[in-house]
């Protein structure tokens, strides 16, 4: 198959190319053959043509209270691959003594049969237990080197500093690569005590007990047990600026070798604001995530970061709840709402709409941030995120001319949505899993090829060394 007529993405803009694809992966990128297409090609023309998105952030299905919270595996990824993102990674989270391995066989019990774009895992640790952290290596050469541990959700997840420095460095000794959720649970807990005791439930205080210095001081924390531990560290769905200023700090001192120190945004932290909390109750806990939005502000900050470099992906963290899941719970005052936000399908119309069109971040630059950057970082280089021979035909035309207004996919509840009814630019109009056909002129195809469990492989050399860095961003590969 030939895909021809279209424009991909380079580091001078779109530029007219064919691909050639045969069978699951991507044979050859051409200069444009011109004249009709042959039975069996495909006619681009008008299109840009991208690299299949890969959301490295995702919470499809999650289990809440025994049952089934967020959307489901096949509603999530649907709602992904018809936003154009061919790729996820989402997280197996234990349950209390649970094997970490143990997380993610029932992770892909629920995902396989059921996911429709290809998928990895991170695996969280909430305990860092001797038994726990003897599982990581194993866990590495399964395939899943990537964890999340949290400074945040006391008497849940959270892991005192000394359990996270333990952490860092068994992920360090393992080859992996260590996610961060930066929130100070201690502060948090106080703060929300105190709302409580004031009789101050309603959904709009929510923010109020995840202040910005919260997540500044856990990131600081962490970026310098890090170091320490000579463990590479990602802080995940960053809000704040002081957090990135934290971030642009532990890279300058970073010394050629050292561990990397990245940093990933999420869609609702860059177009949305805390706005949303005062607008009513429905609006407000449609907005209940964690971190919360910030002022208006810290999303420019985060975005202007994004272009030059210092953060590394632009992810989601979809974790959708019905609205009716989260006003049930906000009965039980704040602390009680499921955190979380949808954004999986959104992600490249948005941000293409909100920072591309409007000159904030350059078309190669957001290629790079929803596609390269989270397969290099993720272990996925060679085989994800780049339009090149070997790689899968994960493949997404874009009309980058299309103006309409969005509505979520079958399935979602538009209510709870943050995105629903916004004027976008941009439509995902044809996309190919492997090869196959999985999404046609907007709409998903009834014989669907079916998404698979990725095994990931890091390159650790590859971590965003200050060298790197510069290499990626300024080489424009
Ligand atoms: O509100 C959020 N972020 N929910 C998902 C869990 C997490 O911390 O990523
Ligand atoms: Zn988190
Ligand atoms: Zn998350």
């Amino acid at each position: 198959m030939r895909i021809q007529g279209g424009k991909i993405l380079t580091s001078d803009g779109p530029r007219p190319a064919d691909i050639v694809v045969e069978g699951s992966a991507i044979a050859a990128v051409e200069p444009q053959r011109g004249g009709a297409p042959a039975p069996g090609d495909i006619d681009a023309s008008g299109r840009w043509v991208l690299p299949g998105g890969i959301d490295a952030h995702t919470h499809f299905g999650m289990p809440l209270g025994g049952g089934l919270a967020s959307l489901g595996w096949r509603e999530s990824s649907a709602a992904a691959l018809l936003g154009g993102t061919t790729t996820v990674i989402d997280f197996a989270n234990p349950d209390r003594g649970e094997p970490l391995a143990a997380a993610v066989a029932r992770w892909r019990g629920m995902a396989d049969g059921r996911v429709l774009c290809d998928y990895g895992l991170h695996a969280t640790v909430a305990d860092a237990g001797i038994e726990r952290l003897a599982e990581v290596p194993a866990l590495v050469a399964a395939g899943v080197p990537t964890f999340k541990g949290f400074l945040a959700y006391k008497d849940r997840l959270m892991l005192s500093p000394a359990a996270l420095g333990q952490l860092m460095a068994a992920v360090a000794d393992a080859g992996g690569l260590l996610l961060v959720h930066a929130e100070d649970g201690e502060l948090n807990a106080k703060v929300e005590a105190e709302l409580v005791a004031a009789e101050r439930t309603a959904p709009r205080w929510h923010p109020d007990a995840h202040p910005v210095e919260s997540e500044v001081h856990a990131a600081v924390l962490a970026l310098d047990l890090a170091r320490q531990a000579g463990c590479p560290l990602m802080v995940v769905h960053m809000s704040a600026a002081g957090t990135l200023a934290a971030l642009r700090r532990a890279q300058a001192d970073r010394e050629e070798g050292g561990p990397a120190a990245l940093g990933e945004v999420c869609l609702h932290h860059l177009f949305a604001d805390d706005a949303a909390y005062r607008a009513d109750d429905e609006r407000a806990l449609a907005a209940i995530c964690s971190p919360p939005l910030r002022p208006a502000g810290h999303g420019a900050a985060l975005l202007a970061a994004l272009a030059d470099g210092a953060i590394d992906m632009l992810s989601t963290d979809h974790c959708e709840f019905a609205l009716a899941i989260k006003a049930n719970a906000a009965a039980a005052g704040f602390p009680r709402i499921p955190n979380g936000c949808g954004g999986v399908g959104e992600r490249l119309v948005l941000s293409y709409t909100l920072a591309v069109c409007e000159g904030r971040l350059d078309p190669w630059r957001w290629q790079q941030v929803m596609a390269e950057r989270p397969a290099l970082l993720m272990g996925l280089a060679g085989r994800k995120g780049r339009l090149e021979p070997g790689c899968d035909a994960d493949i997404v035309l874009f009309d980058p001319e299309a103006r309409y207004t969005w509505h979520v996919a079958p399935g979602s509840d538009a209510a709870g949505s943050l995105w629903d009814g916004r004027e976008v630019t941009g439509r995902v109009t044809d996309v190919w899993l492997r090869g196959a056909r999985a999404v046609q002129g907007g709409k998903l195809c009834k014989a669907q090829p079916g998404g698979r469990f990725l095994q990931r492989v890091l390159d650790r050399t590859r971590l965003g060394s200050p060298t790197d860095r510069r290499i990626d961003v300024d080489g424009r590969t």
